[in-house]
């Protein structure tokens, strides 16, 4: 993977989250907004400069699940020894892109768990991400840097467009290789459960824990009336460009269309409208190459002054749950 920071660069990113700035980041998934995750004052730049309500709670990044005991407390968890083994199995994945739920240690900044006693840890694989988290030497909080309820970004681009006067710096690292954010995975009760889903399928964590993980309640996608939301990921309306966007198979044939549509499709496929814009994610339908592409795709549309942007669709397996999950809401 290209990295484009150099130890300068690295050593400035770092002195500003000490000194309790933000900094963006490249993960493997989407870019991150990060801050000191110890640092309440620092978190809740986050929050302002996204426009993200206090009771989202945020992801916060380790350099080694070594360091998750410093950082959840474990003696409060339902079944410790059951919990650190699980720990153990989830591992697998990292560094990479899985989120764990725990009960948050006291270090961590009442901000990040957004009013709850929770935390999610992930340990990501992107070498400026780990090399940056090496450098700060502590927990860093990171939420996707794009404006709250916007498409996650994927570039640095992406990133500068959204928040670009907010962030101290902006580590450019390329675009994200996988795409989606990461799985998050609630340890907190006695059958794991998947409250966000991601690349690591549902199939994948209950293979390496041994055990039935529960996916996402469909009950649970609108937000509760009040209080700390399970999830925010959970929140109907999501990742959502400005532009309407209609999923392919909902079109209505009879239906009078507008006339600037842009279509995003995951195989070349012949289509029974004339769209100003066509672009496809993959030649073969892959779906890893249809998510490192899909929010990119989703931008560079909704720039187009569109009436529409129709949006190809497939079967909510494996990856293409994730991929499913993050066009829905887009479409709401
Ligand atoms: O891939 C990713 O996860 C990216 C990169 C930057 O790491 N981050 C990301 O953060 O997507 P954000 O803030 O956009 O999404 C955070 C997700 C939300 O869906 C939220 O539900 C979940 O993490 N989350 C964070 N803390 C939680 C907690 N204590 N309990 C339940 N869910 C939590
Ligand atoms: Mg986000």
């Amino acid at each position: 993977m290209a990295t484009h920071v150099s130890p300068e660069q690295l050593a400035l990113a770092a002195n500003a989250l000490a000194a309790g700035k933000l900094v963006a980041f490249p993960t493997e998934t989407v870019y991150g907004l990060g801050a000191d995750a110890r640092n309440g004052e620092a978190v809740r730049r986050i929050f302002a400069a996204k426009g993200r309500p206090a009771s989202n709670p945020l992801i916060v990044h380790l350099a080694s699940p070594d360091e998750i005991p410093r950082y959840a407390d474990l003696s409060r968890s339902f079944d410790r020894p059951l919990v650190e083994e699980r720990l153990k199995k989830v591992s697998v994945f990292w560094p990479g892109p899985v989120s764990v739920v725990l009960p948050a240690a006291a270090i961590i900044a009442k901000e990040v768990c957004a009013g709850g006693d929770t935390v999610a840890l992930r340990i990501p694989r992107h070498p400026i991400a780990l090399a940056l988290l090496a450098a700060f030497g502590g927990p860093v909080a990171a939420p996707s840097a794009n404006i709250s309820n916007y498409i996650s970004p994927t570039t640095a681009e992406h990133v500068r467009a959204g928040l670009g006067d907010a962030v101290e710096a902006i580590l450019d690292g390329g675009p994200c290789e996988v795409g989606l954010e990461s799985t998050v995975l609630s340890l907190l009760e006695k059958t794991p459960r998947i409250l966000r889903p991601g690349t690591v399928t549902r199939e994948q964590l209950a293979s390496a824990l041994g055990c039935e993980v529960e996916g996402p309640t469909p009950g649970q996608h609108s937000a509760p009336a009040e209080g700390t939301l399970l999830s925010p990921g959970l929140m109907a309306k999501h990742y959502s460009p400005r532009t309407p966007v209609v999923l392919k198979p909902f079109l209505d044939p009879k239906a009078q269309l507008p006339t600037r549509i842009g279509a995003i499709l995951f195989r070349p496929q012949p289509l029974p409208f004339n769209a100003v814009r066509t672009t496809v994610l993959s030649q073969t339908g892959e779906l890893d190459a249809v998510a490192a592409k899909l929010f990119t795709a989703l931008r560079e549309h909704d720039a187009l002054g569109l009436d529409l942007i129709v949006v190809d669709t497939c079967e909510p397996i494996g990856l293409g749950e994730a991929i499913m999950d993050r066009l829905v809401r887009a479409a709401r």
